[in-house]
């Protein structure tokens, strides 16, 4: 149905060092189709944010171009900034003001006025469960209520394209997935084209019908959750072992485990060896038996099947979890012993 429609968003080749030498963008291309969700996924200071400031003509780009709803960014900002929605990481409600108030604000800013203003608040407190609170004062909302109330106020003026950043982190679990069921009903809406971006590899998996993978200021890979996972043939095991791998462990269990039968893509990090299997209940005890041998002392063992987070890792070697505590610093990276399928 949309097959024929022009993108949402086309981003080329976007490029922006930030004064003090921070390259946040790399060359990062991305294309969003009319009418999808799409996640921008990556750990803290990948550039997600800077890549939504351009998008949304907040920022510039050193170099590069995008088109937004149909209109390039560097020379129509303004056309641009119509046809979106913005809800930045930091709330941009006025805490002083009521839930309604705010909304009317933002609806008049937009050129929105009278009983369609009126009809459109109502609607969207409604929609986002905000009528009771909605003569209070922002600043007495719960974090969820805050956060519905920033989502509410970048559709005021029936955007074609909205912009959310991490619309999710800082919210406890119910709060989030009561806001992942409010961003599934909006892409339900027929035309709403939605760029998220998130910290959270099950949010973008249960939400974006495509993800990219953002770091250190590039895509890795983009594609449908199911498809980047399907690629990865085979079970993925994780054995934590008891003490940190120094340089020497780890060139002792490349020639332990990288010759292994049915045994691809071994990544060891930390205290975890990472590897894919054909079968991985098969692999388990071969696996353990090698690492006794090579008097490595394991804590425990897991399979499971390819998760977004073992996509991450097989683009960007890395481990999610340990890029997101790690943040950007230039340390050594992981050892990857043995290259797997592509
Ligand atoms: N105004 C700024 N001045 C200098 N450096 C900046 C500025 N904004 C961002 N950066 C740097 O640019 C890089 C990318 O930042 P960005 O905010 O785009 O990342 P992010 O993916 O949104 O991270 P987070 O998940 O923490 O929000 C980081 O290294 C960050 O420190
Ligand atoms: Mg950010």
């Amino acid at each position: 149905m949309s097959a024929t429609r022009a993108p949402a968003v086309q981003a080329r080749q976007l490029v922006k060092t930030y004064p003090g030498g921070v390259t946040a963008l790399d060359g990062l291309d991305v294309t969003v189709e009319s009418g999808t969700v799409f996640g921008l996924l990556g750990p803290n200071g990948a550039g997600k944010s800077t890549t939504v400031k351009i998008l949304t003509t907040l920022a510039r780009p050193d170099s590069g171009s995008a088109v937004v709803a149909g209109h390039d960014v560097l020379r129509h900002p303004d056309r641009v900034r119509r046809a979106i929605g913005v809800v930045a990481q930091n709330s941009g409600a006025d805490p002083v003001a009521t839930g309604r108030d705010n909304l009317r604000l933002q609806g008049r800013l937009y050129g929105v006025k009278g009983a369609a203003l009126d009809r459109r608040v109502d609607e969207l407190l409604e929609r986002f469960a905000l009528t009771d609170a909605a003569r209070r004062p922002v600043k007495g909302y719960s974090g969820g209520m805050r956060r519905r109330l920033d989502v509410a106020l970048g559709l005021v003026h029936r955007p074609q394209v909205l912009f959310l950043d991490e619309p999710t982190t800082g919210l406890d679990p119910e709060a989030r997935g009561a806001m992942w069921d409010e961003i599934g009903r909006l892409a339900g809406e027929e035309g709403l084209t939605i760029l998220l971006t998130t910290h959270y590899l099950e949010e973008a998996d249960r939400l974006a019908e495509r993800v990219a993978i953002v770091d250190r200021g590039r895509i890795v890979v983009t594609g449908a959750p199911e498809a980047l996972k399907g690629e990865l043939r085979g079970d993925a095991v994780h054995v934590r072992v008891r003490g940190e791998l120094g340089d020497g462990g780890r060139a002792l269990l490349q020639g332990a485990l990288g010759g292994l039968p049915g045994v691809h893509e071994v990544v060891c990090e930390g205290r975890t060896v990472s590897v894919r299997a054909q079968d991985g209940a098969e692999a388990v005890p071969v696996l353990l038996g090698a690492l006794e041998r090579a008097g490595v002392a394991v804590v425990g063992a897991t399979v499971a099947r390819p998760s977004l987070d073992d996509v991450y890792l097989r683009y960007t070697g890395r481990r999610y979890a340990e890029a997101e505590a790690g943040g950007d610093g230039g340390a050594a990276g992981p050892l990857v012993l043995a290259g797997g399928a592509r």
